[in-house]
């Protein structure tokens, strides 16, 4: 029960800060297409539950996979194929998922919307950890 709160506090932030990061990007009309595109990534990220079961820098479910540093370890193409059809794509790839069954659910994005979040999700390059680091920011695959 207290992790089903917990997890209604997350999202109800996670929103309100997408809120403000979308209204505080509003003004800015030099700002590249990329750079747009990767604020866009962020809120398509945050408002689809995917910090449900992932955590970027800390935030979200530390239990689950960390995103930190997957724009390190993942190309676009993999986090595009894991985006459309995750079953398909870790029956495909046992290896970069060590022999694991899929856990994650078919988050049904439209191709824009899988585009718009992988550019965000190619920004997230915090250092992979030290061998034996115990933070959950870093439990990755
Ligand atoms: C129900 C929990 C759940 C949700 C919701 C979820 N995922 Fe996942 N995700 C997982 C699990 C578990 C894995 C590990 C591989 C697998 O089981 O598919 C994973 C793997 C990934 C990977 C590959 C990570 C790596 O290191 O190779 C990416 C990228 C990813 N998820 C992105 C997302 C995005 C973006 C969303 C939101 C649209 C999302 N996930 C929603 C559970 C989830």
């Amino acid at each position: 029960m207290k992790r089903i709160i917990a997890l209604v506090f997350l999202v109800l932030a996670c929103q309100s800060l997408t809120a403000q990061e979308t209204m505080a990007s509003k003004p800015k009309a030099g700002a590249s297409k990329t750079l747009s595109n990767v604020q866009k990534g962020k809120s398509i990220f945050l408002a689809n539950g995917c910090m449900d079961c992932h955590s970027v820098n800390g935030q979200g479910c530390t239990e689950g996979v960390s995103l930190s540093s997957v724009g390190l370890r993942r190309d676009a193409e993999f986090l595009k194929q894991q985006l459309v059809d995750p079953d398909k794509h870790v029956e495909k790839n046992k290896k970069a998922f060590n022999s694991e069954p899929n856990l994650m659910t078919n988050p049904n994005l439209s191709p824009g919307e899988v585009s718009l979040i992988v550019d965000y999700l190619q920004t997230l390059k915090k250092p992979l950890p030290k061998k034996g680091s115990k933070s959950k920011d870093y439990n990755t695959l």
